[in-house]
């Protein structure tokens, strides 16, 4: 059966020193109080070689943000997926919102950094979600829909690898969440549309995380639907309390 998964995103914040603090609490909190899921924290490339070797591997797992479209070469300032590996990461966001709207990402960009990801035993953590506009016009279906392209051309076997995470773009930031039957119900309809390629065991195996202003206030009544599967946090990865808060939903 699927995971439950409780993700931290950086995003750009934190510098070497302060992650690697953040990442020394979190990991002495999680050992003194083991979760009752899994938890991953994704950081800054800059981070990932000192923080894999400081968090208990058996508690949290060590994932980038992002990683290149290419293999290796002459793409100035790009880090690849084999590079991240090399750090001793095993996760990748891809697709978040954030990249998508700021740099251009396309879904055939995508894709491209899912099957390189894969290739080099990442998981990549894919994003999907609506901005809000396209949620005011009823259309969120058709847009995760026409996202999922991107890991829709993977076999049934790596598709088994990647998590996902719906994050409508109006929750991300904003304090504005959806509401956990908003939630449930676009969850579900992507994992009809994971069962429809793949077959419902497949559909089933997947987690589905939820990610925009997830709180400790409000993470029990999200993860306690039966198709959102933990959440992709972002501000509320930043400070230990907060973190553990959302991992303690789970309990
Ligand atoms: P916030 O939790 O800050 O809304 O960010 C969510 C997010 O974008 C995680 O990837």
């Amino acid at each position: 059966m699927r995971k439950n998964i409780v993700a931290g995103n950086w995003k750009m914040n934190k510098n070497l020193q302060e992650g690697i603090a953040l990442a020394k609490e979190l990991n002495e909190a999680l050992a003194a109080d083991k979760p009752n899921c899994d938890v991953v924290i994704c950081t800054p490339f800059i981070h990932l070689a000192s923080v894999t070797p400081i968090v208990d591997s058996a508690v949290i797992g060590v994932g980038a943000e992002n990683c290149a479209d290419k293999v290796s070469g002459a793409y100035t300032g790009e880090v690849s997926a084999e590079m991240v590996a090399s750090t001793g990461a095993q996760y990748v966001i891809l697709g978040h919102s954030e990249r998508r709207a700021y740099y251009g990402e396309t879904v055939e960009i995508l894709e491209e950094k899912v099957k390189l990801a894969l290739a080099n035993n990442l998981k990549p953590i894919f994003c999907i979600g609506e901005v809000l506009e396209e949620r005011e016009a009823n259309k969120q279906n058709e847009v995760v829909a026409a996202q999922m392209a991107s890991v829709f051309s993977l076999s049934a076997e790596d598709f088994g690898k990647v998590i996902l995470a719906y994050e409508p773009v109006w929750a991300i930031g904003t304090g504005k969440t959806a509401t956990p039957e908003q939630a449930q119900e676009i969850h579900a309809y992507i994992r009809s549309l994971v069962a429809e390629k793949y077959g419902q065991e497949v559909a089933d195996n997947t987690s589905i995380l939820y990610g925009g202003s997830c709180k400790p206030s409000n993470a029990k009544e999200l993860f306690a639907n039966p198709d959102v599967d933990g959440g992709l946090i972002g501000g509320a990865a930043l400070q230990v309390a907060d973190f553990k808060g959302i991992i303690d939903a789970f309990k």
